[in-house]
Parts: C-alpha cells; structure tokens; sequence
C-alpha cells in the first residue's frame, strides 16, 4: 500500500474515490483538483484506489493557516489495516510541511471508529465542539 497525493492530472484516481466513497458520478474534476485550497490524498493496493482522504487549506481569523481535514474513509474490506492511520499521517505531515499552524475536523459523536483513529494518531478532542479534534502543528497557533 502507498499514499498518493492527488495532483491536478489525477481525474482518474479521483473519480474512483468519489464513485466509490461519495456514491457520486462528477463530470468534471477539474475545479476540486484545480482549487488552490484543496489538499487530498488516496492510498493504493495493488493500483486500486483502497482509501482517500481530502480536506483544505484555510487562513485563521487569529492570523495562521490551518487545514481542515474534510473526510476520510476505507474501503470496509480494507478496514484495520493502518490505511487510515497512513492516510491521516499523509495529510498532517504535508500540513507540517506547507507550515500549517493547526489541522482539525468535525466527526460526529456516535462514530467510534473515526474518533479512536483520530485519538490514536494523537488528535486532541476540541474544546469548541463536542466532536472535533485538532493536532497543534506549531506554537503559533490560537487554541
Ligand atoms: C475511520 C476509518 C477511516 C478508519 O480507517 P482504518 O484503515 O480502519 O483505520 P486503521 O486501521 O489505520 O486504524 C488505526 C487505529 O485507529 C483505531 N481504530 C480504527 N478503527 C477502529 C475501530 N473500528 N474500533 C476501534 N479502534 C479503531 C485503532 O487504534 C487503530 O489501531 P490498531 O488497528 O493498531 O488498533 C474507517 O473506519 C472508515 O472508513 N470508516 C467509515 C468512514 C468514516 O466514518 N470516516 C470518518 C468520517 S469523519
């Protein structure tokens, strides 16, 4: 398995993400690729496209850039085998490397297995809201 970030040429990896974890068909993938906030990633096995996750660049009113990561998901087969983890960790040490103060994400109370990923990669419950966590990427950040 590796982690691919999606550059403006990959509609072909995109699309099988979207069919397969959005449910959705797009016609044009053009302006999600071609967003200069839009930051994503897929995992391969074996060429096929087994995870994605996807979020954006976003500048803080408090005066830093964050990412916020938007959506994450595995496919069921693919489950518990660290892709998530990997993916996760691809997202946040690109933020790392872009110089990002902070990365976060909403989740929804009930959802278990996305809360304990984000707790075992070291994300931090927010104190803002009841299922959002946050990682500080650097001390520059507001909490
Ligand atoms: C959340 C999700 C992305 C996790 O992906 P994954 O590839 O299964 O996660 P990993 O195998 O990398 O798990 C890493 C760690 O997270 C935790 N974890 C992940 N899934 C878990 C589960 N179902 N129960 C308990 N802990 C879990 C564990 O600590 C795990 O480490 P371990 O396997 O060594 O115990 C996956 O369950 C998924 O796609 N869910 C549906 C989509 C979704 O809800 N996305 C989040 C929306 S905000």
């Amino acid at each position: 398995m590796f982690v691919h970030r999606l550059t403006a040429a990959d509609h072909g990896l995109l699309d099988v993400a979207v069919r397969r974890f959005r449910g959705i068909v797009v016609e044009d993938h053009a302006p999600f690729l071609e967003d200069p906030a839009t930051v994503a990633f897929v995992a391969l096995e074996d060429g096929d496209v087994a995870g994605w996750v996807r979020g954006c660049r976003q500048r803080h009113v408090g005066g830093y850039s964050q990412v916020q990561l938007y959506e994450i998901g595995v496919a069921e087969p693919a489950r518990r085998h660290g892709i998530g983890r990997a993916l996760l960790t691809a997202f946040r040490d690109h933020a790392v490397r872009e110089g990002h103060s902070k990365m976060w994400l909403f989740t929804d109370e009930d959802n278990h297995p996305a809360k304990a990923l984000y707790e075992a990669c070291g994300g931090r419950p927010s104190p803002h809201a009841d299922a959002g966590y946050w990682w500080l990427l650097d001390s520059g950040a507001v909490r």
